[in-house]
């Protein structure tokens, strides 16, 4: 590789990802574009976070930007028309969380079917010591689980529903002719028919809000919604109205519109379970997108393919 090139770090990286990079990066960190100015013309690269992405007042402000790699796989936070006009490279770790993010769809779901939350806090206050039992929960077999997005993620969660004896079907802009589950074109229809509402969409300008009053209607007094997508997926002052009135009967939530300071609404609800967006972030999983995010700038800065090109 060629000397040092200035590496813009928009979200910090696991610890030796960003001592792997620093020896042929020198790693700048900026939060204000005032600071940014200076260097900002040297900048060839820059490495972001899936949830962080990078304003357009970034972007806008790099005049030589080359190469931008995601530590992740949403694009939403990226202006991907602007990136593509301006011949900028983006990279995603490509399939590298699909399990973890899975793992977090299952266990949102296991947590609030299994009353995890009240039966811990029945636990610590000694109420089974005194002689009493928790009420009852509900089994994920043969309950039926919809998905939302039948990507990688999505193919995942149905992997792990089908090992819990659950019945499967999904929602996708087409039907996978590689899959042997219910392909389910109307996804109101999917609500209805679902126990269980999972969301694995990607962030877009069709997926915005999509999941409205209407599909939560649809899903039903016992249905649950769990979203491991992303926020803006769902419409959440409808979402916050179903729980409060109890139209669903829950939701898991690893995403919320504007993380990280979230609707506290959600706080007050005892049918949820909530997760600071932790699908991928396992020490494992981190370091092996630290790592994808090291060889696609190597192999850029090398002349050499990209190993996971988002385009
Ligand atoms: C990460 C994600 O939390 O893959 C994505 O798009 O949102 C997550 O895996 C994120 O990229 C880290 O900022």
């Amino acid at each position: 590789m060629s000397p040092k090139q200035p590496l813009l770090l928009l979200e910090p990286l696991p610890a030796p990802t960003m001592e792997a990079l620093a020896k042929d990066f020198t790693l700048l960190q900026f939060s204000t574009l005032d600071a940014l100015k200076e260097v900002a013309p040297t900048i060839r690269a820059v490495a972001t976070g899936g949830s962080y992405g990078v304003a357009p007042e970034i972007m806008a402000a790099l005049p030589n930007l080359e190469i931008i790699a995601v530590n992740g796989v949403g694009l939403d936070r990226i202006d991907l028309t602007e990136a593509k006009k301006r011949a900028i490279r983006v990279t995603v770790t490509t399939d590298i969380s699909t399990d973890d993010v899975a793992d977090m769809a299952m266990l949102l779901l296991l947590a609030l079917k299994r009353n995890l939350r009240s039966n811990e806090t029945f636990l610590r206050k000694s109420t089974w010591a005194d002689g009493t039992l928790p009420p009852l929960a509900h089994s994920l077999k043969g309950r039926k689980l919809g998905i939302a997005g039948f990507g990688r993620i999505g193919q995942a969660v149905a992997q792990r529903a089908q090992a819990s004896a659950m019945e499967v079907a999904y929602f996708s802009g087409h039907h996978h002719a590689n899959s042997p589950l219910a392909f389910e074109p109307d996804l109101k229809a999917l609500a209805h028919w679902a126990d269980v509402l999972v969301l694995t969409l990607p962030a877009t300008a069709q997926t915005k809000g999509l999941i409205n009053a209407e599909i939560l209607e649809a899903l039903g007094k016992d249905g649950v919604l769990i979203n491991t997508a992303r926020g803006s997926v769902v419409d959440e002052d409808a979402l916050l109205t179903a729980l409060q009135n109890k139209t669903i009967a829950g939701a898991g939530l690893d995403v919320f519109q504007n993380e990280p300071k979230i609707n506290p609404a959600f706080f007050a609800l005892e049918n949820v379970v909530l997760q600071p967006h932790q699908g991928s972030a396992t020490i494992e999983t981190r370091l092996a997108m630290g790592q994808n995010i090291i060889d696609n700038l190597h192999a850029y800065f090398s002349g050499k393919p990209l190993l996971t090109p988002a385009y």
